[in-house]
């Protein structure tokens, strides 16, 4: 390792910015905001909810010959994640010669902003957007904006703007040559370095004069090594939770493990029957990926967050995090999905209906790690069906989000996995609704047997996002209506 530590390096705007001295959970928005006064970037909520932060992060893509970009919330992704990226903000985009970015100059035009305060975040997300699409539709202009709040504009002129903007295509690409050669120069080795000794040795990005580190390794057996030595390290996958934590509750971890740059963690395999899904796999390419296969687990994920959540959030994460609001988990153990935990250099496969222990705890040892999540591919017969219940439709928290597989056998239900979220401590499955339905025809299925296994499988609290009384008629709404399309023909 030849690269000097205790420095945060990244592009910006064809200059290669090195940021020393900076405590290890410094946000990429207070950096840009206080040390390069790059004001233009703002800071509403600092919790990932309004948008008002949103930049473009950029990797050298795999061929090393262009820039691939995600948008992303500023406020809760800390610095030295963006060690060997570049960044573009709102003032990134003014050309020398004075020329505004098509989608500033339609802002403009059609009335695109009041007080302002928005503004800078709903050009960034349109112009990350554009990059990859320079034709979208009506409603992925409005996905592309559902982390954007704005009070006093309102959303038509902005939406105008955006479809306005993509008849100038030739404009729409931002200039980053200048940038690609700087990223291959910041570019940290991608295999560990060893000691005399044959032993790993994983570089921080940040060392505190405490000893306290962010690192950031490139390898699997970097990670787990690092994790057997410092089994109390906090990992960083997308940052949409630790974000926070560092926020609103000042939480400074000792040691911090970045998991974004390592290279098996960000794969995706295939076999005929599963994909294993890195631990660092992005939310957004998940939602690419099931698309197909299973329409309603892409639909709670396109509601989950917004893009810029998505572009960085994991799936690992959230099981991790296990939240009993956790969207993804009803889906994956509807779908008989599995973990692979690492441990050093063993590894284990736990079902993720056995993962929970209880509120937010779970089977992980001192040390071990999620490194992949199995999720099986669907088979010939089997229905899939999921749905979030929450207040908006997307960028809101569920009041439960339930999820079911099942086939048909000779008209009966068989085969029945029923999992939800928000009626118990953690995401779990209703194994004595799912008594009530298997073997049964669809039709046969009786709302009040249902009322009566849920009372008898959850304990009734009220929340803050909903009463039980609606949490648990919700509950047995989406199972009839999940089975509802094989009604009539056994009727
Ligand atoms: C604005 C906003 C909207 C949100 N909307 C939703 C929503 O609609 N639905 C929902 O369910 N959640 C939502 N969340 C919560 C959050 O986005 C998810 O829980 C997300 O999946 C967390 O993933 P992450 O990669 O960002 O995790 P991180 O913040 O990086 O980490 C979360 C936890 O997991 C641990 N961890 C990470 N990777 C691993 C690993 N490989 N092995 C073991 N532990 C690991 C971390 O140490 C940490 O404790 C939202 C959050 C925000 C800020
Ligand atoms: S400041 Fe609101 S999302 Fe970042
Ligand atoms: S223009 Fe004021 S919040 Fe959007």
């Amino acid at each position: 390792m030849t690269q000097a530590t205790n420095t945060v390096r990244f592009v910006l705007d064809g200059q290669i910015v090195e940021a020393q001295g900076k405590r290890r959970t410094t946000t990429v928005l207070d950096y840009l905001r206080e040390q390069l006064q790059r004001t233009g970037t703002k800071e509403g909520c600092a919790e990932g909810d309004c948008g008002a932060c949103v930049v473009m992060v950029g990797e050298l893509n795999s061929a090393g010959t262009g820039v691939d970009y995600v948008a992303t919330n500023s406020c809760i992704q800390l610095l030295p994640s963006l060690d060997g990226k570049s960044v573009k903000t709102v003032e990134s985009l003014k050309k020398a010669d004075g020329t505004l970015h098509p989608v500033q100059e339609e802002m403009v035009k059609c009335h695109g902003s009041q007080c302002g305060f928005c503004t800078p975040g709903i050009v960034m997300s349109l112009v990350n957007m554009v990059q990859t699409n320079a034709q979208p539709s009506r409603l992925e202009i409005t996905d592309a904006l559902s982390g954007n709040l704005c009070r006093c504009t309102g959303y038509a002129p902005i939406i105008d703007a955006a479809a306005k903007a993509c008849e100038k295509k030739a404009a729409l690409k931002i200039d980053d040559s200048s940038d690609i050669a700087l990223l291959k120069e910041i570019k940290r080795p991608s295999t560990p370095t060893m000691s005399l000794d044959g032993e790993i040795i994983v570089q921080p990005v940040v060392r505190t004069k405490k000893g306290n580190e962010f690192v950031s390794p490139s390898t699997l057996a970097e990670v787990a090594d690092y994790l057997v030595k410092h089994p109390t390290t906090t990992l960083l996958a997308g940052s949409t939770e630790i974000g926070l934590q560092v926020n609103k509750q000042f939480s400074r971890p000792d040691h911090i493990m970045y998991l974004g740059n390592v290279k098996e963690l960000r794969q995706v395999d295939e076999t005929d029957k599963a994909w294993r899904i890195g631990a660092a796999v992005s939310l957004t390419q998940v939602e690419t990926l099931v698309a197909k296969a299973y329409p309603d687990f892409a639909e709670v994920l396109r509601r989950f967050g917004s893009p810029p959540i998505r572009s960085t959030a994991t799936l690992a994460g959230n099981i991790a995090n296990g939240s009993p609001i956790g969207d993804t988990m009803p889906c994956l153990m509807a779908l008989g999905a599995s973990l692979v935990l690492r441990r050093g250099d063993k590894s284990r496969r736990v079902s993720l209906d056995n993962f929970y222990t209880g509120m937010k705890k779970n089977v992980l040892e001192a040390g071990e790690f999620i490194e992949a999540i199995e999720l099986p591919k669907p088979v010939s017969g089997q229905v899939f069906r999921a749905h979030k219940i929450s207040k908006r439709f997307e960028q809101d928290i569920s009041a439960t989000c339930a999820a079911i597989t099942y086939s048909l056998k000779s008209g009966k239900l068989s085969g029945v996995k029923l999992a939800y979220n928000g009626l118990a401590p953690s995401p779990c499955r209703a194994p004595k609704l799912e008594a009530v339905l298997e073997g049964k025809a669809p039709s046969d299925v009786k709302a009040a047997d249902l009322d009566a296994a849920i009372t008898a499988s959850f304990t009734a609290r009220d929340g803050l996002r909903a009463t039980w009384v609606y949490r648990a008629l919700v509950a047995r709404n989406l199972v009839l209506e999940f089975i509802e399309e094989h009604t009539s023909e056994v009727a």
